[in-house]
């Protein structure tokens, strides 16, 4: 309480309540956030492992502590990193029959207006690609999803082995389109940016707007993690001595050799391919026939391609900076806000539009610590590194503290790119934290213009209505691809996510257009995304509202009852999902009895705990405690230790990313992947009794979640 009253005192000019949502607006809003220090990052190219990412690291270290936080210390780890050869560029080539390469793709980026001068630029690459020079016919498969394989082998009858495998960026995870080319046997995988997929209508290319110009291509990591962090130490933090394995036992690590290009080049590569013409909804919007191959057709038959991959792996030196704020009351409570620092390039959008917002709260939260305010319990913040690499600082200082963190955290909220659209606000996060978001949420103004007098919460509800479930704004699940994946799906800390989001009904591109190219410049942010800035404020006061209020409120803000709800609702989608094989449950005997049984049991155990904590003494301290534990641990009992089928760092068993789209969140993910494809197994039997283990596993974890929610004794 004390926070809101010290609020009252400073600016009770304002009226009405105040609250740390205020402010937020006060400190941040005011004078500094439009621009000072977002601009001040996003000047120069600070990739994980380089000199200047360690030279912004030790500047936000600097300012942190001038902000008045307790402690701000540097954590290093070694981790397994991926870089261009400088001598030896990565390009692409059509080979003639003499050997010659009669056309290569670029290999840079044009470099946008005003950074003409600046070295050190990468060039567009997949991080962790294997080295190589392989040489064979285009197959052209979609997106280079699980279902697009499924249909070229086994409808348009295709093999790609021995081929290189061309496919379209968006839709899903990099990571798992090269997966799924390396399942198939390809030698190869080239993954472009359709105009379908990376243009907005009537927008302009960068400069003149916000679309993806034609030479422009995404950079990213193409690893398949699943969770271990660094690719050389699963399981533990990269510390100087820490065992490492050889490159060959490394985990995720590509086999073949992988490219990204923008579709100026791509038209090169795909206007000659052979072969069927593919359905409509394999054609993206280039100038050419989508034709599948294999090959070029007839006048280019003799024309191969080759891949000149040089890129070498190298463990490298990166540092994650955490500032802390001891707790007044409960300082072994952990309350974390995390974002990552690292950038492809300038990181105009991801991730400094969100590492900016974290620098203004801390810079509020210093401003009211010198006032006298100190939160009840302690708040990490983390400028995280070697997110762009898999995720890798934030999983090592998870590794690294992961006793500390079950026993003590209470909440994470992550912090990357906090604009990827102009029209309303998106969150993503576990169910328990859904009424804590709406109630902030409320007492936020809307940025838009024409908006002033109505709150975010009615301008988010009114844009994205969550109708088939409930009259309120839409909340996701958690899916993964960036830094709370640790912290969620490893250790089972209550998690969430806030940022700016566009129309998705209207709006079908990936992502955002320029997504980690040259592009995403603090200049495509200030005169297109939010030249007020008023959108990254609104951003900054759900970030920080979440943070202020899970670490000042004497009661744990957290609803044991939407987890009920959510849990009702995945056990009713997956059952359906089940029921498709109606005939097979029957003869192989597959129930969801009990996996009901148990969600019954949780939605009886949360009621009566919300029932008794409104009865609750809170002036008995201990009591307090008691109950804030049992929400605190809440998410931790979803946590099976043996994780799910080879997967051991995914080990929450109600949600996983899942595992055909690293981005998307799966609920009841041992389940649903038991189910995957079932039709098409090999051994029924033997696929049936998985998933009827698997509905145990769930069954058996969700009634023990319930019994941490009954009374102690
Ligand atoms: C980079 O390429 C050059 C020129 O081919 C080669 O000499 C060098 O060994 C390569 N560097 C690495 C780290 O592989
Ligand atoms: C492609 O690059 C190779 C190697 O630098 C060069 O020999 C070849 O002439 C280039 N081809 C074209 C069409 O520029
Ligand atoms: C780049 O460097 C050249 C030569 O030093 C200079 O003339 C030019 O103004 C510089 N451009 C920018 C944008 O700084
Ligand atoms: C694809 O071709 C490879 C080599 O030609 C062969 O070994 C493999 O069995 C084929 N796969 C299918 C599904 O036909
Ligand atoms: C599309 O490509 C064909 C063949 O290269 C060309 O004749 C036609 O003019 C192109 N159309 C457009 C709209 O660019
Ligand atoms: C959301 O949808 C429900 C059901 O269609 C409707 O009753 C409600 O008015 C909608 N809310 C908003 C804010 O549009
Ligand atoms: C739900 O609770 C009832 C009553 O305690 C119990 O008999 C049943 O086994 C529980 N369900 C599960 C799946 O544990
Ligand atoms: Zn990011």
């Amino acid at each position: 309480m004390r926070v809101w009253t010290l609020l009252g005192q400073l600016y009770n000019e304002k009226g009405g309540q105040v609250n740390s949502v205020d402010l937020l607006y006060c400190c941040c809003g005011c004078f500094v956030f439009p621009g000072f220090h977002y601009r001040k990052f996003t000047q120069l190219p600070h990739l994980a492992g380089t000199e200047q990412n360690l030279k912004y690291a030790e500047q936000i270290k600097k300012e942190w502590q001038e902000f008045g936080l307790d402690s701000v210390e540097m954590v290093p780890y070694d981790v397994l990193l991926s870089y261009p050869n400088k001598s030896q560029p990565n390009y692409i080539s059509i080979v003639d029959h003499l050997g010659n390469e009669v056309f290569n793709t670029s290999l840079a980026e044009p470099i946008p207006d005003g950074y003409e001068n600046i070295s050190d630029i990468v060039p567009p690459y997949s991080a962790f690609s294997a080295k190589g020079q392989p040489e064979g016919d285009l197959v052209y498969v979609n997106y280079g999803r699980t279902e697009d394989f499924f249909q070229l082998q086994r409808e348009m009858g295709i093999n790609v082995t021995g081929k290189i495998v061309i496919v379209r960026y968006g839709k899903i995870f990099r990571g798992n389109k090269v997966k799924n080319a390396m399942l198939a046997g390809a030698q190869g995988i080239i993954m472009f940016s359709d105009p379908a997929d990376y243009w907005a209508a009537d927008v302009q290319p960068y400069p003149d707007g916000w679309n993806l110009p034609g030479g422009g291509a995404q950079r990213g990591n193409v690893l398949n993690l699943n969770g271990a962090g660094d690719p050389l130490t699963p399981g533990y933090p990269a510390k100087e001595y820490t065992y490492r394995f050889g490159l060959e036992d490394g985990v995720g690590l590509p086999k073949i050799p992988v490219h990204p290009i923008g579709f100026h080049d791509a038209i090169h590569l795909l206007k000659n391919m052979g072969g069927e013409i593919p359905p409509n909804n394999w054609k993206g919007a280039l100038n050419v026939s989508y034709r599948i191959g294999p090959g070029f057709t007839n006048d280019f038959k003799s024309q191969k391609v080759r891949m000149n991959i040089h890129t070498n792996n190298q463990v490298t030196r990166i540092y994650n900076v955490i500032g802390r704020i001891r707790g007044a009351q409960e300082p072994d409570r952990y309350v974390i806000l995390g974002g990552h620092r690292d950038a492809w390039v300038f990181g105009g959008i991801d991730p400094m539009s969100g590492a900016a917002v974290v620098h203004e709260i801390v810079r509020s939260a210093g401003k009211l610590l010198s006032k006298g305010w100190r939160p009840r319990r302690t708040i990490i913040f983390a400028s995280w590194d070697a997110e762009e690499f898999g995720l890798l600082g934030s999983t090592e200082w998870a590794e690294d503290n992961a006793k500390l963190l079950q026993e003590r955290a209470v909440a994470y909220i992550n912090a990357d790119s906090s604009i990827e659209g102009m029209y309303t606000l998106r969150v993503d996060c576990t169910p328990s934290l859904h009424t804590l978001v709406y109630n902030i949420t409320k007492q936020i103004a809307s940025p838009e213009d024409g908006e002033e007098e109505v709150s975010l919460y009615e301008s988010w509800h009114k844009k994205d209505n969550w109708t088939d479930d409930r009259d309120a704004p839409r909340i996701s699940k958690l899916g993964s691809g960036s830094d709370f994946e640790a912290y969620f799906i490893r250790l089972g800390i209550a998690a969430g996510r806030a940022r700016y989001t566009k129309n998705k009904k209207t709006e079908r591109y990936s992502s955002y257009p320029v997504y980690h190219s040259v592009y995403e410049t603090f200049e495509i942010v200030e005169k297109f995304y939010d030249p007020s800035f008023r959108r990254l404020w609104a951003v900054a006061q759900v970030r920080g509202g979440l943070i202020f209020q899970l670490a000042d409120s004497p009661l744990l803000p957290l609803d044991a009852n939407e987890y009920a709800d959510s849990l009702r609702k995945y056990t009713q989608s997956i059952k359906q999902l089940a029921q498709r094989h109606q005939d097979k449950m029957e003869i192989y005997k597959v129930s969801f009895d009990s996996l009901l049984s148990a969600v019954q049991n949780f939605t009886v155990a949360a009621r009566d705990f919300h029932e008794r904590l409104k009865t609750h003494n809170r002036e008995d301290s201990l009591q307090v405690r008691i109950v804030n534990d049992q929400l605190m641990y809440l998410e931790r009992a979803f946590i099976d230790p043996l994780g799910l089928p080879g997967r051991p760092f995914y080990r929450h068993v109600i949600f996983a990313p899942s595992s055909h789209n690293k981005y998307a969140g799966e609920s009841f993910p041992g389940i649903y992947d038991a189910l995957f494809d079932i039709e098409n197994s090999a051994d029924p039997e033997k696929s049936w009794e998985e998933v009827k283990r698997q509905i145990s596993i769930a069954a058996f974890t969700v009634h023990a979640a319930a019994m941490t929610l009954t009374p102690p004794a």
